[in-house]
């Protein structure tokens, strides 16, 4: 299948960023100020700021489904969260090795480069298909002209490393090691956001081994993957009186957009740690990474909507994403070397 000469799924993640930034700062949970100039919105932009922020996520709703720009905002959140963490410095006392390189694997229209609050020494370097992240390049570099932005965004985007590349066909470690800047040797955050379905099982584990030999102790890793059920029993991935079948709206405008869902894992067992879960074991047994949790949205429901008045009835709730934070550790999760991976097409 030929590759999509931009990402409309990558499109839709920022409109869900923009949407939420539309918010007042007690209520949001993102804040992209670049958002609005990735989403390539066809609407005039004074309809869509006339139509509010409760208007916008309905009629997402009801393209795409119910909860889908609340389950992107979460994740988005999240991996903000996972990835200021790792980067900041130790406190007095903590036992950790602060990050210095932000690694941000199918980068789409992620604006995290530019937008968090990490260290200038950090180095940040973003990886996605050629025509993807030309077209990212060129609408952050008018988005930037126009808006005049302040001095950290400015000098954060200037610290931006583009790697063009496939991650299904090209080797990544590689194409990090013939980076002159690049350190395999550095503790490195990398994120890897709604990128696992684009791609086949065995590409992932490729990857993931791959970020195995390209970054250092101290090393986390934040990936999201989809829930396996959604494809087998979607009622059993979906909160009580979700429309299940509006998941497969989701699928559907992928496949339309040229990015059809290749791969997808279960969860892991109810009350299983986060390692025994099928993906804990792909992270063990490829780049040995340690998975510390494996969330679903309703845990970031809880983690993220509800402590600031939002929380989302399990009706709305889409769960169709989980969630994985992990450690690069020579513990293995405890040994497995099973894949786990069930691919879906
Ligand atoms: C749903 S978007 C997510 C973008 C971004 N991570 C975010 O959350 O906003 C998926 C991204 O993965 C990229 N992608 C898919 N398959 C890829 C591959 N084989 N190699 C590199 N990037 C890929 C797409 O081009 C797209 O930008």
């Amino acid at each position: 299948m030929a590759a999509p000469t931009t990402s409309g799924t990558a499109r839709g993640v920022a409109k869900a960023r923009d949407i939420e930034s539309m918010l007042p700062p007690e209520l949001r949970l993102v804040d992209d100020p670049y958002a609005a100039a990735m989403a390539g919105w066809r609407t005039p932009r004074w309809l869509l700021r006339c139509s509010g922020h409760g208007l916008r996520q309905a009629i997402s709703d009801a393209l795409t489904c119910p909860g889908y720009v609340q389950l992107m905002v979460a994740r988005t959140r999240l991996f903000d969260d996972e990835v200021v963490r790792a980067c900041a410095p130790t406190a007095p006392g903590e036992a950790r090795t602060p990050c210095t390189q932000l690694l941000i694997l199918g980068a789409g229209f992620c604006t995290r480069g530019s937008r968090l609050p990490i260290p200038p020494h950090v180095r940040v370097y973003e990886v996605d298909q050629p025509s993807v992240q030309a077209a990212k390049r060129r609408l952050m570099a008018e988005a930037q002209r126009a808006a005049r932005k302040s001095e950290r965004a400015a000098s954060a985007s200037g610290r931006i490393v583009y790697l063009p590349l496939d991650l299904s066909e090209a080797a990544l470690d590689a194409a990090l090691r013939a980076h002159p800047g690049y350190d395999p040797a550095a503790p490195t955050v990398v994120t890897v956001e709604g990128l696992t379905q684009y791609m086949p099982a065995e590409a992932v584990a490729a990857t993931l081994e791959a970020l195995g030999r390209a970054t250092g102790p101290g090393s986390r890793l934040v990936a999201s993957y989809v829930d396996a059920r959604v494809h087998t029993d979607p009622a059993a991935a979906c909160g009580e009186g979700y429309p299940a079948h509006a998941l497969a709206r989701v699928a559907a405008f992928a496949e339309r957009a040229n990015e059809p869902w290749l791969s997808s894992w279960p969860p892991p067992p109810p009350g299983g740690r986060a390692a025994m879960g099928p993906f804990g074991r792909l992270l063990a047994a490829h780049g040995r990474w340690r998975a510390e949790r494996d969330e679903s949205a309703g845990e970031a429901n809880e983690a993220f909507f509800a402590p600031i008045g939002r929380r989302i009835p399990p009706s709305s709730l889409c769960m169709m994403e989980r969630f994985v934070v992990a450690a690069k550790g020579d513990s293995g999760g405890g040994g497995f070397g099973l894949d786990g991976g069930d691919t879906t097409e």
